[in-house]
Parts: structure tokens; C-alpha cells; sequence
């Protein structure tokens, strides 16, 4: 088939209001959207100032109104606990109405923030339904990050509630979530009226008297009201009223707080399922991401559920649960057309199954692509996958802030020509430009830094939770009339995008972003430490790790490898064992120029035996022989 991807992208270049307007007759509004884009309104405009609608509406309701509630919205697979289970979008939307009752009996009305923190279970994607229903804000905190990075978003959010679990389960141990939230909740400064907690059969968690809940008690209540003949209504919301907000590293210990409008998003994630991911209703979409994560937000729940498509809710790891063949034998299992998942799962499996057998032992046939994103995909990954499935493997570049692929080749609408190491080509909506330090376009092939001409298109974020300004300064001011995305790389002749790296100090560790800015502040905080510096160092398997230089303060009477162990146990505690911080060095100096920046991008070339110059302002280079010195004996 050819591609229809040159015309669509055309008729977008021509008309772009009109093409989104077009798009948005995908959605069930309670009122239209007459006008496409207000330019004077918001940070750099917004889309469908006029249009009102309520996303659950569109993901849960008019899929059962339009005699659709037998057919599997979700269907739970979780290796980690030994069960599965299928909801139906009529059981869906009765689940979704008691928790949404139960929302409005505590006190929680349309505008309001809830934080939900909660491992993969369908009460999690409940939870975020329930939220949309009743016009609140939903928060997903992702269950690896530590309390105080809970307490962060608490205080940015300023929740009235809290919506949890008693655990999450990893394979080598149960995380009980209730202490971690109770304590970050002792770390705040906001403190929220009530917590929800859904009681897992593995653990049970303390309930806290007169703030705490438990779930199924609620749920029970709430159902025999129901029954009994009280209503649980969509409360329709503006357009550009926010349906969540999602955080996600900035450069200080600071996250960011990502708003999703609900217009823009609805509108967004209806068009790019159908003609990125091929994808419509009735089939079935494998998203092996988490809810706390952007990709598990747009791709888990709610992307798949506006289509009226069926979505599989995984918990488990690509490996060891129980083994590299567990999403070969989902995906044959429940029929998934799709599998969208981070290339480090790809790593881990071909390295449990270099030959690619396991895939032959299932039947795949209803699937139709493999689809990566969160990090760069390796060409060489990209092989083994196209060798093992005999499937197209797609490329796909995003960001939490762009809420879906900017940068793709689009199965819906016919597959253009694979190019290994690059995601393809700009998506309608996405006006790619590779900018010098001056805000000036460079030649094809020529690297630069990725930027996006304005207006960002529906589904991207219109501004940070109550951040005008930090949304300005840390994405608008650097090259004006653009966002900037912080990623480098490069167009080449025809078109298609190379993203080679980040600018900015976030890594990517197993698709998971991170920020050493943020880990520099958590190591810095042991009081032996006079300075430091981590660097996102080369991995074979999560394609980056952060590693640590410090530098002690004089006097500083402890054992180095005492030390390192505090402050490995520092970054656990404060960010949380997502970060994977578990390499620190102690060395007598940092390099640094004479005006006292660290060189960091020089550390980083040394771990990872890249070659580099010393810079001429550097001010001492006995610390770059030192670096080097542990480097060759074999520290990393
Ligand atoms: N709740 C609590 N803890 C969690 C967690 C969660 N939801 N997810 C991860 N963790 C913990 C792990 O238990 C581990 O803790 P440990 O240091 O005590 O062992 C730590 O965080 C790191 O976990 P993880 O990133 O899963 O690394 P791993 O070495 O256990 O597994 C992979 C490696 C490649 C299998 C794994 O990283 C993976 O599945 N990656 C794919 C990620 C993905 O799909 N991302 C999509 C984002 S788009
Ligand atoms: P997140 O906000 O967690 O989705 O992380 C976004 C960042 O991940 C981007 O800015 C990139 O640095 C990186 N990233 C995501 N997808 C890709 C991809 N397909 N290729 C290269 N980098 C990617």
C-alpha cells in the first residue's frame, strides 16, 4: 500500500485549523467546537476555546450507548499475581459511576486535584475515569518514586484527595505503597482530606482513622446507590479545562507538572490511534507501559478506550514473569494487533533470547507491528525484533509534554520506507525544525537542537500546573516563535528526523526520564559531600545509568566505600529505585573550567570511551587524568 502520509501531512500544511476541526468531529462535544484555535488566549494560544465535552463520556459512556458495553474495554493480565480478568465497557462504566460517586460523597467537585497512586490494577485506570467523569484533575504518581518525590507533587497539586493501593509488586518483592504515601503526605506542606486505598489479597495496608477509606467498602456503598436509583452523570468540562496533570523531570529538584487539556487531548488521541497506530474499534492494543508514565496514560487508557478499542492492562516485566516469552504469549493470547513498548524491553528479551524462539512458539497472527518509543531505538535492536516477529518495527519519538508521537511513520496511514536509527517523519500538527545556538534553521544532515515551530497542536501541553512563567522560560524564550525540545539531532535529505540525544541534563534510564540535576541535589544533601556531578553513563541494557563523582569535604572521616553506600542509599530514598543510582565514585576533584563549571559532558565522554578535547579553559587536567585512571581500572 502506498503511503497517504504526504497527502495528509499536505492538507494539514494548507489548512491546519481546518484539519484539527475535521479531526474534532471524531469526539462526542456537548457543545461543538466552532473555532479551531484562539491564538490571544493562554501561553501561545488554545485549541477549541468553544468546544465542551466530558473525555469519560467519550471513552466509557457512548461506547455502551451505542450497544457496545459486552465488548472487552480492558483486559487484565498480571503474570506478577497469577490473574486475569476482562471488563467489558458496560462493567467499566458501572465501576467508573460508584468510584465517580464515591468521589462527590468526599467532598470532591469539578476543578479539584486527586492524586492517584496506584500500581497497574483496573482500579488504577477507574480512578483516572472516575476523575475525568466528574471534571477533577487527576495526578498518577508512578509507584517507583520514592515519598518525598510523592510529597513534591502533593504540594504542587494540592490534592483534596488521594487514591492508592496497599502494594504494588515487583518480582523480587512486594512494595507496600501506604507507607510511602502516608509519609509523604508527613512531608508536605498540603495535606489531603481523604485517601482511598484499595486493599490487594497480597497485602493490607493500615487504614489511618477518620482520613482514610477503604476502597471495596466505598465501592459496595456506592453500587447499592446506584442500584437504588442515584445518578453518577458526566460533568461536562471546557475544552481547555484541564483533564490532568502529569510530572516529569525538570533540570532542579522541581518537577514539572505537564497539563493535558481535555479538547486538545480527546482530539489528538483519537486521530493518532487510528492513523499512527492503525488502530480502531474492536481491535486490540498492547501498551506495555504503567499508568505513571505519559505513554500508559495516552496509549493504556485513554487513547485505546475514545476509540473503543480494547486495551491490555500488563503487570509485569518483559523478562521474569515469568520469562522473555510473556509478551509474545499476551499479545497471541488476547489477539493484539499492536504492542507498543520502550526498546530497553527489547534489549532485556533478545538478551534472554538472542535466537528469537520464543516469539515462533505463539500464534502472533493478528499482529501487526511493534511499535518503540522513549528512548532512542538502536538500529541493532531493531534487527533482532524485524528478525524474531517478521513484523514492522516503528520507531516513534515523543515527550511527556507533547502527549503523542511528534515524529513517526504512520501504520494507519501506510508505512513509508524504514530507516534504522530514525523515527521517521514529522506528524501532521508537529512543525519540526533543527535550529544553531542563534534560532537559525542549519542545513539538512547538519545536527542542531529539535524545536517546534508554535502553535504546538491539539494534545501538547498548553502551559505547567499554575506555571505560565516556568513554562515560558524553560521551553519558549530559548528560540523565539518556537518550543524547544531539548533533544538534538538532525533532518537528513528526505525529511526524516534523527534524535541523537538530550541538551539538557535528563537522562534515560530504561525509558524512564530522569534528571541528574535532581540527583546531584539528593547527593549533595550527605554532609560530607563538598561537590558532585552525575552523569548518564552508556548501558547495554537500559541505554543509560546514572554514576556519581564526588568530591568530599575536607575532614571528611569516612571510609570511601561507606560513603558511596550512604549516598547510593540517599538518591534511593529521596528519588526512588527507578533512578537506578548504584554507581559512585569518590575522586579528589572534579574537572572544571576556570570559571568553575563542572565539565560533565567530558566525564561522560571518558566513561564511555568517547573520544574528546580537553577544553583550553579547563582548570586543573590532573582531574581528567584521575577520572581517566579509575576509568581504566575498570570502575565502571
Ligand atoms: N513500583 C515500585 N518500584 C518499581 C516500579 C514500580 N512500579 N518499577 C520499577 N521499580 C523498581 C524496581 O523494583 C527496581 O528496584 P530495585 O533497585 O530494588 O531492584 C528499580 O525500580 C529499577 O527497576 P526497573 O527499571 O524495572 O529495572 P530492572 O533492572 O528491574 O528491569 C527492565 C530492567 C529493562 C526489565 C525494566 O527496566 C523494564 O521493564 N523496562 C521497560 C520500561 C518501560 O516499558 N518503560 C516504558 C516507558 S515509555
Ligand atoms: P518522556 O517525557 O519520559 O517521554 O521522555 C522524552 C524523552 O525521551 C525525549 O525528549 C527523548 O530524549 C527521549 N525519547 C523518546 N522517544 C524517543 C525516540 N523514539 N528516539 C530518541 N529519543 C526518544
Amino acid at each position: 500500500m502506498t503511503s497517504r502520509y504526504r497527502e495528509v501531512h499536505e492538507a494539514w500544511r494548507e489548512d491546519p485549523f481546518g484539519f484539527w476541526l475535521e479531526a474534532s468531529r471524531e469526539i462526542d462535544w456537548t457543545r461543538p467546537p466552532q473555532t479551531a484555535f484562539d491564538a490571544e488566549a493562554g501561553v501561545y494560544g488554545r485549541w477549541f476555546p468553544d468546544g465542551e465535552l466530558n473525555t469519560c463520556h467519550n471513552a466509557v459512556d457512548r461506547h455502551v450507548a451505542s450497544g457496545n458495553g459486552e465488548r472487552a474495554a480492558i483486559i487484565y493480565d498480571s503474570p506478577v499475581t497469577g490473574t486475569k480478568r476482562r471488563i467489558g465497557y458496560a462493567e467499566l462504566l458501572r465501576e467508573v459511576q460508584a468510584l465517580a460517586l464515591t468521589l462527590t460523597d468526599l467532598g470532591v467537585a469539578k476543578g479539584d486535584r486527586v492524586i492517584v497512586y496506584m500500581p497497574m490494577i483496573p482500579e488504577a485506570v477507574v480512578a483516572m475515569l472516575a476523575c475525568a467523569r466528574i471534571g477533577a484533575i487527576h495526578s498518577v504518581v508512578f509507584g517507583g518514586f520514592a515519598a518525598k518525590e510523592l510529597a513534591a507533587r502533593i504540594d504542587d497539586a494540592a490534592p483534596k484527595l488521594v487514591l492508592s493501593a496497599s502494594c504494588g509488586i515487583e518480582p523480587a518483592r512486594t512494595v507496600e505503597y501506604k507507607p510511602l504515601l502516608d509519609r509523604a503526605i508527613e512531608l508536605s506542606a498540603h495535606k489531603p482530606e481523604a485517601v482511598v486505598v484499595k486493599q490487594r489479597p497480597q497485602l493490607t495496608a493500615t487504614l489511618i482513622e477518620g482520613r482514610d477509606h477503604d476502597w471495596d467498602e466505598a465501592r459496595a456503598a456506592a453500587v447499592a446507590r446506584l442500584e437504588g436509583g442515584a445518578e453518577s452523570p458526566c460533568v461536562p468540562v471546557k475544552a481547555t479545562d484541564p483533564l490532568y496533570v502529569i510530572y516529569t523531570s525538570g533540570s532542579t529538584g522541581k518537577p514539572k507538572g505537564v497539563v493535558r487539556d481535555n479538547g486538545g487531548h480527546a482530539v489528538s488521541l483519537a486521530w493518532s490511534l487510528k492513523n499512527i497506530f492503525d488502530t480502531d474499534a474492536g481491535d486490540t492494543f498492547f501498551c506495555a507501559s504503567d499508568v505513571g508514565w505519559v505513554v500508559g496514560h495516552c496509549y493504556i487508557v485513554y487513547a485505546p478506550l475514545i476509540r473503543g478499542a480494547t486495551s491490555i492492562l500488563f503487570e509485569g516485566k518483559p523478562i521474569g514473569t515469568p520469562d522473555a516469552g510473556t509478551y509474545w504469549r499476551i499479545v497471541a493470547e488476547h489477539g493484539a494487533r499492536i504492542l507498543f513498548t520502550a526498546p530497553t524491553a527489547i534489549r532485556a528479551i533478545r538478551k534472554e533470547d538472542p535466537g528469537g524462539e520464543m516469539p515462533k512458539r505463539h500464534d502472533l497472527s493478528e499482529f501487526k507491528a511493534l511499535f518503540l518509543a522513549g528512548e532512542r531505538a538502536d538500529p541493532e535492536t531493531i534487527l533482532w525484533a524485524e528478525n524474531a516477529l517478521d513484523r514492522p518495527v516503528i520507531d516513534h519519538w515523543w515527550q511527556t509534554e507533547s502527549g503523542w508521537p511528534m515524529v513517526a511513520n504512520p501504520l494507519g496511514l501506510g508505512l513509508l520506507p524504514v530507516k534504522r536509527g530514525s523515527p521517521t517523519v514529522p506528524m501532521p500538527g508537529f512543525d519540526v525544525e533543527v535550529l544553531d545556538p542563534f534560532g537559525r534553521p542549519v542545513a539538512k544532515n547538519e545536527m542542531g537542537a529539535i524545536a517546534l515551530k508554535l502553535p504546538l497542536p491539539p494534545g501538547a501541553l498548553p502551559t505547567l500546573w499554575n506555571a505560565d512563567e516556568r513554562f515560558r522560560q524553560s521551553y519558549l524564550t530559548e528560540f523565539p516563535g518556537y518550543y524547544s525540545t531539548s533533544d538534538a539531532g538532525f533532518l537528513d535529505d528526505e525529511g526524516y528526523l534523527y534524535v541523537m540525544g538530550r541538551t539538557d541534563d535528563v537522562i534515560n534510564v530504561a525509558g524512564h526520564r530522569l534528571s541528574t540535576g535532581e540527583m546531584e541535589e539528593a547527593v549533595g544533601s550527605h554532609p560530607a559531600v563538598a561537590e558532585c556531578a552525575v552523569i548518564g553513563m552508556h548501558d547495554e541494557l537500559k541505554g543509560e545509568i546514572p554514576c556519581g563523582f564526588v568530591v568530599l569535604k575536607k575532614g571528611a572521616e569516612m571510609e570511601r566505600s561507606a560513603i558511596e553506600r550512604e549516598l547510593i542509599t540517599i538518591v534511593r530514598d529521596q528519588i526512588g529505585p527507578v533512578a537506578a543510582f548504584r554507581r559512585v565514585l569518590v575522586v579528589d576533584r572534579l574537572p572544571k573550567t576556570r570559571s568553575g563549571k563542572i565539565l560533565r559532558r567530558t566525564i561522560k565522554a571518558i566513561v564511555d570511551d568517547k573520544p574528546f578535547e580537553t577544553p583550553a579553559t579547563i582548570e586543573d587536567p590532573a582531574a581528567i587524568d584521575e577520572i581517566r585512571a579509575i576509568v581504566a581500572n575498570g570502575a565502571r
